[in-house]
């Protein structure tokens, strides 16, 4: 196995798994595909662009004829799919878009990868795809699915066609199913990169509610090397949860962000909840810990002080991410809110 077809790898998860492979795998082909949506941005592949084992490609997961001419052109061996549309708040909107994306995208490749007979077909899915908890327990992988957001339901109707195509055309899957990832290149419209940004700006913080949803912080570095893990050692038709043993409260997150940047807490403002907003995330990542040897490598405090400082050594691409369409998402999304 060493030519990969990886989606969605100019967004944010996408392309730190990219930046990894190719700076450390180097004996894979890494052929990336991306729509390059209002996510996607080259500049995340910035200084990796040019490695010959890399080729960028623009396109979309539902063009299935181009899936199947770079899986031919390539000889893939295995696919993994992180291209999607992730952000719950826009799923609210705009639902259809993440249909035709997370699901009929999400068929489009299954459709490939069993005509060309692919050797393994990663999905990344989400630990929102087994709905909510309460105060106690953890999403295990026998969880029932359970998705209360479009964006969650999407990914869920992903995941039951990966394991129907494993299940009926005998195509060999793994699913991850992670918890919040965090660190360099998150698009701002997520809760920590909008924190930092906001702080950074001395904008108010925007705290959906009362602010003491919970969810597990998994740093984006250590969620990339389970993944590779997955890849290389997941057993056959396997579900991995992946979580970070990170759970806060959202108050606590920008507590810690504001401290960090020397700002007062006077900035938090609590506005109007997400509808539907689930409660809490916690994972039980002890099967992928003791069957493949996985486990995170940081603590929160110690990847949000990485996190923070990347942010704010790298003005540059936050401004531009900022500008144009996004001013006019921030409007739409919190104005009045
Ligand atoms: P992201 O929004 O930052 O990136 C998504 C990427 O997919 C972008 O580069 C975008 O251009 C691309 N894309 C969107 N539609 C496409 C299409 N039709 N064809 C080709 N490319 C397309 O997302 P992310 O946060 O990096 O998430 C990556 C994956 O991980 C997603 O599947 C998401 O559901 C899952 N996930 C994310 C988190 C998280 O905390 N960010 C947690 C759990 C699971
Ligand atoms: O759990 C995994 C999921 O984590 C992924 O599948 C999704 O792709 C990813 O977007 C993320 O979903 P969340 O909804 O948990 O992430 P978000 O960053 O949007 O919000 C985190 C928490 O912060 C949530 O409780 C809502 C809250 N929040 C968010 C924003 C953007 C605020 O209070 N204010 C905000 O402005």
């Amino acid at each position: 196995m060493k030519n990969l077809l990886v989606t969605g790898g100019a967004g944010f998860i996408g392309s730190n798994f990219v930046r990894m492979v190719l700076a450390e795998y180097t004996d894979y082909l890494v052929v990336n595909l991306d729509k390059l949506t209002y996510a996607g941005n080259l500049k995340n592949l910035d200084g990796f662009l040019d490695y010959p084992n890399h080729k960028f490609v623009k396109g979309d997961i539902c063009d299935g004829k181009l899936i199947e001419k770079l899986i031919d052109q390539y000889k893939i061996d295995c696919l993994i799919n992180f291209a999607a549309e992730s952000h719950v708040d826009r799923s609210i909107i705009a639902p259809k878009d993440f249909i035709d994306t997370n699901v009929t995208g999400t068929l489009t490749l299954l459709q490939a990868a069993v005509d060309r007979k692919i050797k393994k077909f990663v999905q990344i899915s989400t630990d929102e795809v087994y709905g909510a908890l309460g105060a106690e327990g953890k999403f295990t992988e026998q969880t029932p699915l359970s998705p209360n957001s479009p964006y969650s339901a999407s990914k869920a109707s992903a995941d039951h066609l990966v394991g129907a195509f494993g299940h009926t055309f005998g195509l060999k899957y793994n699913i991850t199913r992670c918890s919040n990832n965090y660190g360099q290149f998150q698009f701002p419209e997520k809760m920590i990169p909008l924190m930092i940004n906001n702080a950074l700006n001395d904008k108010e913080l925007p705290i959906y509610g009362d602010g003491l949803y919970i969810r597990d912080w998994l740093y984006v570095y250590d969620h990339c090397a389970a993944v590779w893990k997955v890849l290389i050692e997941g057993k056959k038709n396997q579900v991995y949860n992946i979580g970070g043993c990170n759970e806060k409260t959202n108050l606590e997150v920008v507590r810690i962000i504001l401290d960090r940047l020397g700002k007062p807490e006077s900035l938090i403002k609590h506005v109007k909840d997400r509808p539907g907003h689930d409660r809490r995330y916690a994972i039980d990542a002890s099967k992928i810990m003791n069957e493949l040897g996985w486990k995170p490598s940081v603590t929160f405090e110690e990847g949000i002080v990485e996190t923070i400082d990347w942010y704010l050594n790298n003005k540059t691409w936050l401004d531009n991410v900022v500008s144009g369409d996004y001013k006019k998402y921030y409007e739409q999304m919190y104005k009045g809110r």
